[in-house]
């Protein structure tokens, strides 16, 4: 299986603090990599700087085979990188289908003489999405305030899905969600493989990513302590390696 993302050598420094030290990581393309490690370890300053929210100090990323250097998010989600943070942009007074299209109305569907048709078309194709990703319980035109933590987090991976990202990075998204919610989202995350999707799914919670990692990369102290098919490990090596670094 081929690696999407290679990343060789990165380090990171905010002000002193050494928050990456030296980290080498490839993802194959296709699966689901858990990202775990205790607060603090680093894991969120290793994906802003594969989603263009922060630069390296050091060290050279690779996407699809290609050297590249992102100076913003946009230019990662160009090519298909697409990362939802724990509390995602969604405005809770629009409604889903406007949420799926947030940012992206002017470029994908302008307005002028087509206007109405786009928005039915909008309407239709954030239906689709949402159907992908099992919400069509759901009205198009419901307030996104109306749904719960683990519906919201539904709503931003349609949205992936829909604009065709290559690689979901999703960062710490079962926080603060209830078991039920927990599963739900793990489960739009087990879908995305099937549709051609590379998911990096970060948590401080083993239990959570584990039933649906494909592999676990192990952070601490800014370094990457473990790398592991999740094959060749058990949840109780897993434990031991997150506890005592
Ligand atoms: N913007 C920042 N300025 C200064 N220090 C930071 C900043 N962001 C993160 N850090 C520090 O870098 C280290 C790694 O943080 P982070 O990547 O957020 O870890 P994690 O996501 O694993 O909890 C921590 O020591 C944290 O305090
Ligand atoms: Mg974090």
């Amino acid at each position: 299986m081929e690696d999407i993302i290679v990343c060789e050598g990165l380090n990171k420094y905010y002000s002193g603090v050494h928050a990456l030290k030296d980290l080498s990581l490839k993802i194959k393309k296709d699966s689901v990599v858990g990202l775990i490690g205790d607060n603090g370890a680093g894991k969120s300053t290793l994906i802003k700087i594969l989603s263009g929210a922060h630069q390296p100090d050091s060290g050279h990323i690779y996407f699809e085979g290609n050297k590249v250097k992102f100076k913003s998010t946009k230019e990662a989600m160009n090519l298909g990188i697409e990362t939802i943070y724990q509390y995602s942009a969604l405005i809770p007074e629009m409604s889903i289908a406007r949420n799926i299209f947030i940012g992206r109305e002017q470029t994908q569907y302008n307005v002028g003489n087509f206007g109405l048709m786009k928005t039915k078309t909008m309407q239709d194709d954030a239906m689709k999405a949402l159907t992908d990703v099992e919400l069509h319980l759901r009205s198009p035109d419901t307030p996104v305030n109306q749904l719960s933590g683990g519906e919201r987090q539904g709503v931003v991976i349609a949205r992936a899905m829909y604009f065709k990202s290559k690689v979901l990075i999703l960062d710490e998204p079962t926080n603060h969600l209830s078991v039920k919610e927990t599963n739900k989202v793990l489960r739009f995350v087990e879908g995305l493989k099937s549709q051609g999707v590379t998911s990096i799914f970060i948590t401080h919670n083993l239990s959570h990513v584990y039933p649906i990692a494909d592999h676990l990369c192990v952070m601490a102290r800014g370094e990457k302590i473990a790398d592991l098919d999740k094959k060749d490990t058990t949840i109780d090596h897993l434990t031991d390696l997150l506890v005592n670094g």
